[in-house]
């Protein structure tokens, strides 16, 4: 097994009907989810999924409404069972395993941050953070103790005696998320866990799980349905359409060469000179030397070089690797091309 991949998901495909598993052939051979519906009258949930989630990373599952992204996600913790094809999760077969073992595996080593915080309306915020590790019988001081290290850490200290009607909706995801994280699991998985906050309580929230990851380095599953959440959040970015997988990549793969018309309608929507780097954008061609210069770095943002160039009133910049050595050079024609919006070929 590779160490580096965490969950394994090979020729998964999920139909949802009574007689999923004889209409599994027309799938197979290419049936597209409207074809599926209208002449065998069943939905195409997930159609041969193959898809490698790394250790340690932040994997962001992102798609359109419909477009399998929980369905993919529930799978991972078996709370449904594939059509066909098989998981891994550590090397570990997730769908042959028996009931108990099923249930160990999902207290022990998954946590889930949902968008609607599915907080216990009557217990307080510290009741609501224990629960998830009451049910992995840890009680008592313990359970408290644990449970205020993440309260304090979420920025909730003081608030342990409140209720969740008593607290905003940015506060309550706050109580989702230590309750996710007293768990202490390896896995954790956020099904559009911040879509139901305001813009800048959203880019709060990405910032506290951006700065906790640093420390928990956790393999975070993180669905979304905004291409700026996936960029910002996502080391890697798996894109779903009717079913099917569409691109799985960094987000400078999906901003320099997106798949197809579906990923190139998300790419358009989103600055992507914010978030390209240097070193995705920068060509080979040395410019004369006596032409003004600026130096910068591989990951530099496009924006920050354009800055950089235009203080300077320089013609193109130098891009340097982290140990100063220069691999390449990026004039003004090069920036113009990125920071223009893609428009259709
Ligand atoms: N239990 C079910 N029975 C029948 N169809 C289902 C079921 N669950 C999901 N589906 C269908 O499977 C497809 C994928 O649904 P899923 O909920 O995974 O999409 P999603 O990408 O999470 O969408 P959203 O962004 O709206 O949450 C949809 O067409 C949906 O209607
Ligand atoms: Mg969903």
């Amino acid at each position: 097994m590779n160490e580096d991949i965490k969950i394994k998901i090979s020729n998964l495909t999920k139909i949802f009907g009574p007689k999923a598993k004889s209409v599994l052939q027309y799938v197979d051979n290419g049936m597209s989810k409207d074809d599926l519906l209208k002449e065998h009258q069943h939905v195409l949930g997930l159609s041969n999924i193959n898809l490698e989630l790394r250790n340690k990373n932040i994997e962001v599952i992102m798609g359109l409404s419909g477009s399998g992204k929980s369905t993919l996600i529930r799978h991972i913790n078996r709370l449904i069972d594939p059509t066909a094809g098989s998981i891994t999760i550590g090397g570990e077969d997730i769908i042959g395993m028996s009931k108990e073992k099923l249930r160990q595996f999902r207290q022990q080593k998954t946590a889930m941050v949902f968008q609607s915080f599915a907080l216990l309306p009557h217990k307080t915020v510290m009741d609501n953070v224990c629960y998830g590790i009451f049910l992995q019988g840890v009680t008592g001081d313990e359970a408290h103790q644990r449970a205020q290290k993440w309260i304090d850490r979420v920025g909730l200290s003081g608030y342990e005696d409140r209720y969740p009607s008593q607290l905003s909706g940015g506060m309550k995801q706050r109580v989702g998320l230590a309750r996710a994280l007293t768990c202490d699991t390896e896995i954790l998985m956020m099904d559009e866990a911040f879509s139901a906050l305001d813009p800048l309580i959203r880019s709060d929230m990405q910032d506290l799980l951006l700065e906790l990851q640093k420390e928990l380095h956790k393999s975070i599953i993180f669905i979304t349905h905004d291409l700026d959440e996936a960029l910002k959040i996502g080391d890697r970015i798996a894109i779903l359409n009717g079913g099917l997988l569409v691109q799985h990549g960094t987000s400078q793969d999906i901003l320099m060469d997106p798949a197809d018309d579906y990923v190139r309608d998300f790419v358009k929507k989103v600055n992507r000179s914010h978030v390209l780097h240097a070193k995705s954008v920068m060509n080979n061609n040395k410019p004369d030397n006596n032409k003004a210069k600026v130096v910068v770095n591989t990951e530099d943002s496009i924006d920050n070089v354009l800055c950089e160039i235009l203080r300077s009133d320089a013609e193109y910049a130098v891009v340097q690797d982290s140990k100063g050595a220069e691999v390449g050079y990026l004039n003004k024609k090069d920036i113009a091309e990125v920071v223009k919006p893609l428009v259709d070929d």
